[in-house]
């Protein structure tokens, strides 16, 4: 059975069993800091399970990408050496929020399993979590699988709770005991059942995992129960084609073989089962995909797990000899095998293969020194690397850790992880990466959703229903105190789509708080982030919330120019364009887009006309809720990254179709004017524009103006005749360029008369050492070729001193270069003057420091001469 007809037919399953399909999110988690990247099903359900989250349905089916390349779920370095890991795969995927539990949960796998895909029954082994009699008896009794292939996991994992058969997300969030089915590959494989001294072995293999979401875990470990005991399962897909298509590794299934060929093409490796491959083909499909999803290769976060799969994917393409860029050509290959399934792949390839290529040129050239530092590293020692060796082909040659490591456990090297970090320590280089995706002071709250008004009204009458200071639940604030304050009902946007939040004024009889940011605490609890300036706030207390109008008036022309924008962006340079971040405050908006190349000023122009004709045609603004589904069909771009619900607001500004949750002008006439004022590259294939818009443009335009009119007062003109002015002032530079030049020339011709009746004869060579006040290097050169016509037989020394440096060059008559040679005749004077130089026997030059030396080395020069001559 093909992987496609495995997908189908999984989602195909559990629609029939009430359950709605829901469309893979992307490698990003949205809104979820807790979460580096998306490493199953669940993961975009995640506040379903806790609670703080509702979807129109209680039964969900998905087939999700996922990455387990970093954080708690890490399979990076086992992929390659063994039949069964990946970076990047897909997981199957079967939920339920508060609706059927252990029982319809474990009898729906086991149809799926034995009567859709027609597994034996007798190769399937199952492990439940040791105290969890209930799961134990619906296998025993209900499904009847012998006692002997059922076993119980216990807390294996050195902790409460730790246990193969007890599941968490991150190590903060939704997790519980879980069974698990494992497929029996046969005895020809080694290894033993779960929980045997030979589980490791690839005989048995975990195929599908029922998670029975029962707990919430906190930052300290605490489980509190969720609201509703849920179900969450995954089944890698992969893993499940092997044994469906009757092959022991993963590598073998349909999806890889083709990939792999393309990577033995790409490399010229003729051994199919070279791990090398297997690690090529596997990082192709994570790499590509995180691309797909927005993530550029970086020092930091998502861009550095996604740099470091590249690197270690080229590393292997050098270990089978290709040191030229071949990665990116495998893209290709890979739309063929996942496009179908993936058309976000489709859409993005030209941008992925760019990405990637930009990437291979810029590690391709440290990978080949560091392999030979490491090479030559490697010979000296005894089965150690040392730390600093690794740091210093981490820091100089930007080969990561896990690189390194990787070729050292090829080689049966221990790497010295401690003196690597003892070397990172000292540099200071702390991991910027980590601690930007810790969670931020988490406040706790469980009260009730706060309704946002803020799409129709600027102020409210709302009451206050939860305050924090110092990211704990206070039930007052005092004057001068910072903290938090949560409302029943607020006009106030958070943070949200690129968006900022609004500031303004919350206003209680007995204080004022003033709110700098408004920023969502969980999804849809609004927390206004600020100052009490006087008085006290009290839960409870009825304020009147203000939003700063001026504030927000300008950030919404800016929101609305950047749909506009992006519309116009797509028109002048092509469906390619895709938002890849933004930012819009009250100044201005930075856009960030899919683009490989500069805008020229004529596509700038086009832009701003296009969205000012927009403008211009004062078109009315509207929102409408639908489904996702209805949204795509109305033609509404949905943005990457974002984590939509079922329902979506899709907004219509003038031609432009969004799905958008941000506050807009009513009318595109409320806009004003629009002007791009810069353009700039982010990343490989990344542009960033930045522009203005209302009293901005304004600002902008009248700036502009300004300086344009004092460069005209500036050279007395107008701003009208400036260009013509410029060109004028350009022509007279250049004249007066010309006429110094001949000057100086008839100046140094000149001297050179002058200087020729001072040359003394030494032996019948004519000797001149002599320094040519305020003269260039080129008049010295000049003044020498006349000298030596002039003089005929001679050896020549001019110097000239400015701003504390000397410049000296030294001549010497063809006819004499057999006895004295100019470059040394210009160092022995160089010399003197703490200098150096060389050049030709006939012409040479130098520099020095020290120009109180110089008299008294040009007075030696007769007597060097006279030496040699
Ligand atoms: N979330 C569970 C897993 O990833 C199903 O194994």
């Amino acid at each position: 059975m093909k992987s496609s007809e495995i997908r189908e037919k999984f989602l195909k399953f559990f629609e029939s069993k009430g359950h709605t399909i829901v469309r893979s999110s992307p490698l990003v988690p949205g809104n979820d800091p807790t979460m580096l990247l998306t490493n199953s099903g669940m993961v975009q359900f995640k506040d379903v399970f806790l609670g703080l989250d509702t979807r129109p349905y209680k039964r969900a089916t998905t087939v999700q990408r996922c990455v387990r390349a970093g954080g708690k779920h890490n399979d990076l370095e086992n992929v390659g050496y063994t039949a069964r890991h990946h970076t990047f795969f897909e997981m199957l995927g079967n939920f339920s929020f508060g609706d059927y539990f252990k029982r319809d949960a474990i009898h729906f796998a086991w149809e799926l399993l034995t009567k859709v895909y027609q597994l034996p029954a007798e190769k399937l082994t199952i492990t439940v979590y040791f105290e969890d009699d209930e799961a134990y008896d619906i296998w025993a009794n209900e499904i009847k699988v012998p006692a002997e292939r059922i076993i119980r996991i216990g807390d294996n994992k050195g902790a409460r709770y730790a246990s193969d058969n007890f599941w968490q997300m991150a190590d903060t969030g939704p997790c519980g005991p879980c069974t698990e089915i494992f497929y029996d590959h046969g005895a020809e494989i080694w290894g033993g059942p779960p929980g045997s001294p030979e589980e490791d072995g690839d005989r048995f293999i975990e195929i599908w995992n029922l998670v029975f979401m029962q707990f919430n875990r906190d930052e300290a470990g605490v489980l509190t129960p969720l609201p509703k005991p849920s179900i969450d399962t995954g089944m890698g897909l992969e893993r499940l084609a092997a044994v469906l298509q009757g092959v022991h590794s993963n590598y073998e299934i349909d999806l890889f073989q083709n990939l792999i060929k393309a990577a033995a093409r790409e490399t010229g490796a003729i051994d199919l089962e070279n791990n090398s491959l297997k690690v090529i083909a596997d990082h192709i499909r994570a790499a590509s995909f995180m691309i797909v999803d927005g993530i550029i290769p970086s020092s930091e976060g998502h861009g550095y797990v996604l740099r470091r799969i590249i690197r270690r994917a080229l590393r292997h393409g050098y270990k089978l000899g290709q040191t030229r860029p071949f990665f990116y050509k495998l893209v290709d290959d890979l739309d063929i095998e996942m496009g179908k399934a993936y058309p976000e792949l489709v859409d993005a390839k030209e941008r992925v293969k760019q990405v990637l290529k930009a990437e291979e040129e810029r590690f391709g050239e440290t990978l080949e020194n560091g392999m030979k530092i490491l090479e030559a590293q490697l010979a000296k020692s005894d089965k150690v690397l040392d730390g600093a060796t690794a740091f210093t082909l981490y820091d100089t040659y930007g080969f990561p850790l896990d690189l390194t490591a990787d070729i050292c456990r090829e080689r049966g090297v221990t790497l010295d992880e401690e003196g690597f970090n003892a070397a990172m320590e000292q540099q200071k280089q702390t991991a910027r990466a980590a601690g930007k995706f810790k969670m931020a002071a988490n406040v706790e709250y469980s009260g009730e959703k706060t309704t946002f008004v803020g799409y129709e009204v600027l102020e409210q009458n709302s009451r206050v229903v939860a305050l924090y200071a110092q990211g704990s639940a206070v039930q007052e604030l005092k004057a001068g105190e910072a903290g938090i304050v949560v409302l029943d009902t607020t006009p106030f946007y958070a943070e949200s789509g690129g968006q900022v939040g609004d500031q303004g004024l919350l206003k209680a009889s007995t204080g004022v708080f003033q709110v700098e940011d408004t920023l969502k605490i969980q999804a849809e609890v609004f927390g206004h982030h600020g100052v009490l300036q006087s008085g006290v706030l009290k839960v409870g207390d009825a304020v009147d919330a203000q939003v700063d109008k001026v504030k927000r008036a300008r950030t919404i022309r800016n929101h609305s120019a950047t749909h506009l924008m992006h519309k116009a962006l797509r028109e002048v340079l092509g469906g390619h364009v895709q938002q890849k971040g933004s930012l819009v405050d009250p100044d201005k908006t930075r856009f960030d887009f899919s683009h490989n190349a500069p805008l020229t000023a004529e596509e700038i122009a086009r832009v701003e006309q296009i969205v000012n004709a927009e403008i211009l045609e004062n078109h009315p603004t509207q929102a409408h809720h639908m489904s996702f589904d209805d949204a795509v069909k109305h033609g509404a771009m949905a943005l990457f990254g974002e984590k939509y619900g079922d329902t979506v607001r899709v907004l219509d500004i003038g031609s432009s179709k969004e799905l958008c949750g941000g506050v807009h002008v009513s009318r595109t006439g409320d806009i004003g004017l629009f002007k791009i004022v810069s353009e700039g590259g982010v990343a490989a294939g990344i542009r960033r524009v930045e522009a203005v818009t209302g009293e901005g443009a304004l600002a902008w335009v009248q700036a502009t103006n300004r300086k344009l009119q004092d460069a005209a007062a500036a050279l007395k003109t107008g701003a009208d005749e400036l260009p013509a002015r410029i060109a004028q002032v350009q022509d007279q530079v250049k004249t007066l360029e010309k006429e110094v030049s001949s000057l100086k020339s008839k100046l140094a011709s000149g001297q050179g008369d002058e200087l020729a009746g001072k040359a003394i004869d030494v032996n019948g060579i004519k000797v001149l050492a002599a320094t040519m006040d305020g003269a260039d290097v080129a008049s010295l050169r000049e003044t020498m070729d006349k000298l030596k016509d002039k003089l005929k037989t001679a050896a020549i020394v001019l110097a000239s001193v400015s701003e504390g440096k000397v410049s000296l060059i030294a001549g010497v008559t063809a006819d004499s270069t057999g006895k004295v040679k100019a470059g040394d005749l210009v160092n022995f004077v160089a010399k003197q003057v703490g200098g150096k130089g060389g050049g030709r026997p006939d012409m040479a030059q130098a520099g020095g420091t020290d120009p109180a030396a110089l008299p008294q080395a040009l007075a030696g020069v007769a007597g060097w001469v006279g030496e040699r001559a």
